[in-house]
C-alpha cells in the first residue's frame, strides 16, 4: 500500500509516523511507501530519509489509504479528493463524523459500522468520545447504557502542539507571581490563545465554541458522537468538558445509568474482559501517557441507585483517542480486504 500521512509534522501526524513504524507497517507487509503531507510552510521539510509534500493535485494521486490529522478545513477540502483519486481516508477531524453517509469508528466498539463506506471516507472519534466509549460500551453489552452525565478533564495536547506549547510557556511565568493571594494577577501576567483561560496552575471548565443553550461544541461531541457509534440515538447525555493543565492524557469521571440493575461484580467482569481497557484503582492521566490501553478504575455502585455506575476513564488523547485508533481503522480496512493489493484484485 501507498500511505499518505496528512498533517505529519502536527502532535497528532507524527504519532501516527511513529504508529505506522511501531505496528509493522513500514519496512513490513503493509506499506510500500509512506509519504507525509502538511501546510505549504513545511513543504520540502526533511522527517527522517521522507520529504514533506505540499496538498496539489498531482502529488495526491496513487494511495491506497490516508490518515488526516489536519484540521476540519483542510480535510473537508482535500479528504473528497485523495478519496476521487482511489484511496480509502481515515480522519481524524470533526468534519465528517456526523456525516451519515461517514462511519465514526471506535476499533474495540463497532468495527461492523465499516460495511458501509459511502464516500470512501471513515471517521476517527473526538478523544474524549474514545475514551469513554470502551467502558461504555462493556458496560451496555452488560445492562442496557440509557444515560450518561459526563465530566471531562481534558489536556492541553487535546489542542494539538499549539496547546501544549501555550502551557509550557505559561508554568514558568505564572508560578513568579502570588499563586496564594492574588491569583487574578497571576492568571494576567500571560495570555491565552489556544486555551479560553490561562491554564498554568489552573482548570478551565470551557474548551470550544458555543453552539447551544450554554454548551460547547466540544460537549455535543461527546453526546452526538457517543449515540452514533453505540448506535444510541436516544442516549441521554449531561457532558461538561473541562481543561486542565496536564500535556497528555484525558480523564472522564462517568456516572452511567442502565436499563438493568447493574451488580458491580457483573460491571467488574464486563470491564475485566473488554479488549484494550484495563482496570487501574487510581488511574492518572500522567500515568497513561504514552501508553495504548484505555484505563478505568474507581467503579463504585451509585448511593442512591441500583441502576447507575459511576467510574473515571483515563486514556491517552493522541494515541487511542486519535493516532492509534486511526491506524487500528486502517488495519481493519485492511483485514476486511478493502484497501491494498486485495482490494485492488
Ligand atoms: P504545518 O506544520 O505545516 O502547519 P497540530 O494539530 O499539532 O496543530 O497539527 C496540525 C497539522 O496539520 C500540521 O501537520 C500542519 O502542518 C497541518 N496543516 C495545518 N493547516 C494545513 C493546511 N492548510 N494544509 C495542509 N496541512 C495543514
Amino acid at each position: 500500500m501507498r500511505v499518505a500521512v496528512v498533517g505529519a509534522t502536527g502532535a497528532v501526524g507524527t504519532l501516527l509516523l511513529a504508529l505506522l513504524e511501531r505496528r509493522g507497517w513500514v519496512g513490513g507487509a503493509l506499506a510500500s511507501e509512506v509519504v507525509p503531507f502538511a501546510s505549504a510552510r513545511s513543504a520540502g521539510k526533511r522527517i527522517g530519509d521522507m520529504v514533506v509534500q505540499p496538498l496539489a493535485d498531482d502529488t495526491i494521486e496513487g494511495f491506497d489509504v490516508a490518515l488526516f490529522s489536519a484540521g476540519g478545513a483542510t480535510s473537508r477540502e482535500w479528504s473528497p479528493r485523495f478519496a476521487a483519486a482511489g484511496a480509502l481516508v481515515v480522519d481524524n477531524s470533526s468534519a465528517w463524523r456526523m456525516d451519515p453517509d461517514v462511519p465514526l469508528v471506535v476499533s474495540e466498539v463497532n468495527p461492523g459500522a465499516l460495511d458501509h463506506i459511502g464516500k470512501g471516507i471513515v471517521a476517527n472519534p473526538n478523544c474524549t468520545t474514545m475514551a469513554v466509549m470502551l467502558p461504555a460500551k462493556a458496560l451496555h453489552d452488560a445492562f442496557g447504557l440509557t444515560a450518561m452525565v459526563c465530566t471531562s478533564f481534558q489536556a492541553a495536547g487535546g489542542a494539538g502542539q499549539k496547546g501544549m506549547d501555550e502551557l509550557h510557556g505559561q508554568v514558568d511565568r505564572v508560578r513568579e507571581h502570588d499563586l496564594v493571594n492574588d491569583g487574578a494577577a497571576a492568571a494576567a501576567s500571560v495570555e491565552s490563545k489556544v486555551h479560553a483561560k490561562t491554564l498554568a496552575f489552573n482548570v478551565v471548565p470551557w474548551l470550544g465554541t458555543e453552539v447551544e443553550g450554554g454548551y460547547s461544541d466540544e460537549e455535543m461531541k461527546l453526546q452526538n458522537e457517543s449515540r452514533k457509534i453505540l448506535d444510541l440515538p436516544g442516549l441521554k447525555m449531561a457532558p461538561t468538558c473541562v481543561r486542565v493543565p496536564v500535556m497528555v492524557g484525558h480523564a472522564i469521571e462517568v456516572r452511567a445509568t442502565f436499563e438493568r440493575r447493574a451488580d458491580l461484580g457483573e460491571a467488574m467482569a464486563a470491564l475485566r474482559a473488554f479488549p484494550n481497557l484495563e482496570l487501574d484503582d487510581i488511574p492518572t492521566p500522567l500515568e497513561w501517557a504514552g501508553r495504548d490501553e484505555v484505563a478505568v478504575g474507581r467503579v463504585r455502585a451509585d448511593l442512591y441507585d441500583d441502576h447507575s455506575l459511576n467510574f473515571f476513564v483515563v486514556g491517552d488523547n493522541l494515541l487511542k483517542g486519535a493516532a492509534l485508533n486511526t491506524v487500528q481503522i486502517a488495519e481493519l480496512l485492511h483485514a476486511r480486504g478493502l484497501v491494498g493489493a486485495s482490494a485492488a484484485a
